[in-house]
């Protein structure tokens, strides 16, 4: 059988899976500071008040809205309200998660052959979700002077006739950076003059681990097309409800004419479950507690890490769920992340899995139980052989 070339993807198991499921097979215990699902990480959620919201009558009915119901879309502008931004329910779509909104946005911003500008270092699902839409991807550079920032030069080096839309990942995983009213400004101006949208990927927004002012969302922003996106696998670390939600915003003719087709794009699918819609007003309001425990566990991790690392290993981060350590020079990453995975168990991603363009670097997820990243942490001191004293 000939398959479309788009799914031509080298499809035997790397290297470090291929150790995972050798580890697993033996029945050895890994210690997976990669784990960034927060349903396995043993957090204590709000079950009854989560579970009980299931449970209603509305859930028998079927009166599909191709943005997603009225109701739950009121719930999201609420979310916004209470961060003091005005969004109307008729500029929201729901969709089954951010992913597929991606996916939506491609098919309504861009014909193949064209493509989409992402920053890199960030997260490489990207390319798959490219590659399905027969687009091209463009990455713009992040530089790192103590604090990531957008390297403008970048993006006018990589911005070009065929470029539909740029992505911001905001707070950008896994660099954890925002995007600050500054830089927001330069965007827009740069793709204002291009014509090209602005995708700000917002799933991480109210994870700040510091109390800056000069972040942004572009939820409100009204100078160019702009689409921002959340959903509920991050703001209520609830990634098996699948639902997320898109913002349009922008000049008011461009925005009437993106709503109308994303109208009929929603409507080929209609993929958002009506349980899991009439649940949402009342699972946002559990979202400080949630967001609490999530934050907690972030900070025990983050910590621990401050305690172990010198501080000029640890980059800094404005918010999120990951941690950069950036190695000695001269040590080979992906040689690194397998002799942890062979002799002491602990599993990393390295830098160039989000497309770092130096190495070396590795990426840890900061959910996972504080035993297992202190354990997992220990061990990779331990590997490096350069056990570092507190930076205090
Ligand atoms: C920046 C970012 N956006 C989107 C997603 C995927 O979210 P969803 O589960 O809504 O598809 C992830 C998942 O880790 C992510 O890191």
């Amino acid at each position: 059988m000939k398959f479309a070339r788009r799914t031509d993807w080298e499809l035997t198991p790397n290297k470090i899976s291929g150790i995972l499921e050798d580890l697993k097979a033996k029945g050895k215990t890994v210690l997976d500071l990669t784990e960034s699902n927060p349903t396995r990480c043993g957090l204590a959620y709000p079950q009854k008040e989560l579970l009980s919201a299931l449970s209603q009558d509305a859930n028998m009915l079927y009166s599909p809205s191709t943005k997603g119901l009225l109701s739950s879309r009121e719930a999201v502008a609420a979310y916004y309200a209470q961060k003091n931004m005005k969004v109307s329910s008729e500029q929201i779509f729901l969709t089954a998660s951010t992913s597929e909104a991606y996916s939506f946005l491609f098919r309504l911003l861009a014909d193949p052959g064209e493509n989409i500008l992402f920053p890199a270092p960030s997260y490489p699902l990207f390319d798959f979700l490219v590659d399905l839409n027969d687009l091209e991807r463009g990455f713009y550079p992040l530089e790192y002077a103590d604090r990531w920032m957008v390297d403008f030069e970048g993006v006018e080096d990589n911005i070009n006739e065929k470029t539909k839309a740029l992505v911001t990942v905001n707070p950008n995983n896994p660099t954890g950076s925002y995007i600050k009213k500054d830089e927001l400004a330069v965007l827009n101006r740069i793709c204002k003059a291009r014509q090209c949208a602005l995708i700000s990927d917002e799933v991480f927004f109210d994870y700040a681990l510091e109390g800056r002012a000069d972040v942004v969302s572009f939820a409100d922003n009204q100078e160019n097309l702009t689409f921002t996106m959340g959903g509920l696998s991050k703001t209520l670390g609830l990634p098996q409800m699948k639902l997320s939600w898109t913002i349009v915003s922008g000049p008011k003719d461009v925005v009437k004419d993106a709503i109308n087709r994303l109208e009929v794009i929603a409507d080929t699918y209609l993929s958002v479950n009506t349980p899991v819609q009439n649940a949402l007003a009342s699972w946002l309001n559990l979202r400080p507690g949630i967001q609490k425990m999530i934050m907690d566990r972030v900070r025990i991790n983050r910590d621990e890490l401050t305690k172990k690392f010198a501080s000029e290993s640890l980059l800094h981060t404005e918010g999120g769920w990951y941690a950069i350590v950036k190695l000695a020079d001269g040590i080979d990453e992906e040689n690194l992340v397998e002799e942890l995975l062979i002799k002491d168990h602990v599993y990393v991603h390295p830098g160039y899995f989000f497309n770092f363009n130096e190495e070396p670097y590795l990426i840890l997820s900061l959910l996972p139980s504080p035993e297992i990243f202190s354990e997992g942490v220990n061990r990779i001191i331990k590997r490096l052989g350069c056990r570092q004293e507190p930076s205090l």
